[in-house]
């Protein structure tokens, strides 16, 4: 595996398939009373949060924590940022502090991998504007796998904003190569030109979505529309929200959060036994804490993964 976590593209099969075992057997440790390891003491994780967050940025941290890592979290609002440093000067600037790894969450395409050439440190992509956001897509492949048994030959629908959403982009590299066949479904505006070459379908409408095994609902990314993309919520509702009536009892229901609750999901669904949504976040800690063990503590070259009982580190 690489040094930095900036892509899906960055991973093999083997790749994410070692870091979901990983994860599995730190959700053993997250089981447990006291919830640590010791695998980062001494080590300095960096969190660089330019955009906002509530569950990126709470499981990182806590997924550093529960390394022993000492953790430094900063957002844009709040620090020198807001007087007008440059991302490159902040990151030379926390890279004396000689970080093991920075997390960087910008509103900016392309900003992760400029913050790899200004650091020593692994560099891990929270989520870059439009662009990707691969840990989000590890914790849903996570998550698919623990209530499906097995990725392989699953037929995922994402349905929704696919323009804006990094979150899209990454899950359909995500999935593809787990073996999953990919639908993305929305309307025409918010389908990208050419968005076939990642290895998925397109429709726009969701006739046939009771093909689909899992429904991955996207939200509407209001902050990166400039123009008008839908006549209205109301009617982007109307054609494309995931309700009960579209959504069949065998079918599985994904969202990354944060839900914008009667425009992408009916609130029936989404608090219904078979939404993951919940279970999303929560796998969001062990996976993170999984790709910090991968990058930091020795994952580095392929090595051979023993059974998640035998594995789990000790606690601190
Ligand atoms: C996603 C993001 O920020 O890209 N959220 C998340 O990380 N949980 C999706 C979104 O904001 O819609």
């Amino acid at each position: 595996m690489r040094r930095h976590l900036l892509s899906v593209d960055d991973l093999s099969r083997e790749d994410i398939e070692r870091i979901l075992r990983r994860a599995e057997s730190f959700a053993e440790v997250s089981g447990r009373e006291i919830k640590k390891v010791p695998t980062l003491r001494g080590r300095t994780v960096i969190n660089l949060f330019y955009e906002a967050s509530t569950r990126t940025s709470s499981s990182f941290e806590l997924a550093a924590k529960r390394l022993s890592a000492d953790l430094v979290s900063v957002k844009s609002s709040g620090s020198a940022v807001e007087k007008g440093e440059s991302l490159k000067d902040t990151v030379q600037t926390l890279s004396a502090y000689d970080p093991a790894a920075i997390v960087i969450r910008s509103p900016q395409a392309g900003a992760a991998a400029l913050v790899a050439r200004w650091t020593r440190a692994s560099v891990i992509n929270a989520g870059d504007g439009k662009h990707e956001h691969p840990t989000q897509a590890l914790l849903d492949l996570y998550t698919l796998k623990r209530r499906a048994g097995s990725l392989e030959g699953l037929r995922v629908w994402i349905v929704g904003d696919v323009l804006h959403s990094r979150v899209a982009r990454s899950n359909i590299l995500a999935f593809t190569r787990m073996g999953c066949g990919v639908t993305v479904c929305g309307p025409p505006t918010l389908i990208p030109r050419g968005i076939e070459s990642l290895g998925c379908e397109v429709r726009y409408t969701l006739d046939e979505l009771g093909k689909a095994d899992a429904v991955y609902a996207l939200r509407m990314q209001r902050e990166r529309m400039t123009g008008s993309f839908v006549p209205s919520l109301r009617e982007y509702a109307a054609q494309y929200q995931i309700d009960c009536r579209r959504l069949g009892p065998s079918q599985l229901l994904m969202h990354p959060g944060p839900v914008n609750r009667g425009v992408e999901l009916a609130a029936e669904v989404i608090d219904s036994p078979q939404a993951l949504i919940t279970e999303q976040v929560e796998s969001g800690v062990v996976v993170r804490m999984a790709v910090l063990y991968e990058l930091l503590a020795g994952g580095g070259a392929p090595s051979p993964v023993r059974a998640p009982e035998t594995e789990a580190p000790q606690p601190a």
